[in-house]
């Protein structure tokens, strides 16, 4: 049987750094509010002076990691890219990344599934290696929130941040690489957590902020229900992904969780009886990144050496939709 196989990673955020601090001077909060709540302590915030849109920091993570998989762009032949930032409604942040690489051969496109915007691409590149269809494909989780954060409402704008994260895909001989991925939504909760109008037009920034580019709508969120129904569906899925492979907790090696809260990531852990050491975090340095914040992960933990050949690794996540999914990595890189 064919399965994607991962062979090469890839990341980047901006440059500019807001940290808790920085934000007391936007909003009414403090450093030690931000951090006993959700763990971050910092985050990357793009600027619109840079080459840090969606699509140019899509561009970069993927560059990265077409180098380490030694692919070149003109054998790709599959680009998705999970986001709900991208550059212009249309065309595709995938369509820019496409033409930046020059990867003329590839059939690109992009996916709106919130913070699981990685996983649900990853499942049909892998769906495509599969069926046969894609020899190469460039899987990429690339979000801009700093453009669609309410820099006037302190309980999600400091949640948030920017980055992008790219694995390069191609056929493994059946034992290694993606053995499953589980997806679900729930649109009957959309209203958890969504884009709406930005009442009074365009967005007025703070002096400290004036780098920032912003869009004509914003995050809304109703974070308490929205933390209850996180750690459910994500210790749920997870453990339907460890089932389906005949895998118990002990097997993991590494889960590598979509970074929202530490205390989503905590309590998730903990349900699967999955310790903490076994769980990779970056929130503290980058907030929530969405789309962007498992392929991130997931690349820092590579070069770091944490992914060892042969071991599993647990790739899970949430996001607005409602939206959630799992999958399991047989590490062969
Ligand atoms: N600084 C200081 N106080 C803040 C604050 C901030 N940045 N944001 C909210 N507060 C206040 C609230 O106004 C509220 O005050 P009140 O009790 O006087 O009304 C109090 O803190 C508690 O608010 P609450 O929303 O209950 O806090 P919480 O413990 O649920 O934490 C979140 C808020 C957003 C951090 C948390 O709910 C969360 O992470 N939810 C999930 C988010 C998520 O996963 N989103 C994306 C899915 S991918």
């Amino acid at each position: 049987m064919l399965r994607g196989r991962i062979i090469g990673t890839g990341s980047t955020t901006p440059k500019r750094i807001l940290t808790n601090k920085d934000l007391e001077a936007i909003v009414d909060t403090t450093d030690e509010w931000i951090t006993r709540r959700t763990g971050i302590k910092e985050r990357r915030i793009s600027s619109k002076t840079r080459a840090e849109d969606t699509s140019e920091m899509a561009t970069a993570a993927s560059k990265r990691a077409l180098e380490m998989a030694g692919v070149a762009p003109e054998a790709l032949d599959l680009i998705v890219i999970g986001t709900v930032t991208p550059d212009r409604q249309f065309p595709s942040a995938a369509c820019m990344v496409q033409k930046n690489l020059g990867a003329r051969c590839a059939v690109a496109f992009d996916v709106s599934a919130g913070c699981s915007g990685f996983l649900y691409a990853l499942s049909i590149a892998n769906n495509a290696i599969a069926t046969n269809n894609c020899r190469n494909a460039l899987v990429v989780g690339a979000e801009r929130l700093s453009g669609i954060a309410d820099w006037q409402d302190r309980s999600t704008c400091v949640l948030l941040g920017d980055g992008a994260g790219a694995v390069v895909l191609t056929p493994g001989d059946g034992n290694e690489g993606i053995l499953s991925t589980h997806l679900g939504s729930d649109g009957s909760l959309w209203e958890l957590l969504y884009a709406s109008d930005r009442i009074g037009g365009p967005i007025e920034l703070p002096e400290i902020l004036d780098t920032v580019e912003g869009r004509p709508f914003c995050l809304k969120m109703e974070g308490n229900k929205l933390f209850k129904k996180a750690v459910c569906c994500l210790a749920d899925v997870a453990v339907a992904a460890m089932e389906h492979d005949g895998l118990s907790c002990d097997d993991i090696m590494l889960m590598v969780p979509h970074q929202a809260n530490l205390r989503i990531i905590r309590a998730t852990a903990e349900r699967l009886s999955i310790p903490m050491e076994k769980v990779y975090t970056n929130l503290d340095k980058y907030g929530n990144t969405s789309s962007a914040s498992i392929p991130i992960a997931l690349d820092e933990a590579n070069r770091k050496g944490m992914l060892k050949e042969g071991g599993y690794v647990l790739l899970v996540t949430f996001g607005a939709g409602l939206t959630w999914g799992a999958s399991i990595v047989k590490w062969s890189l």
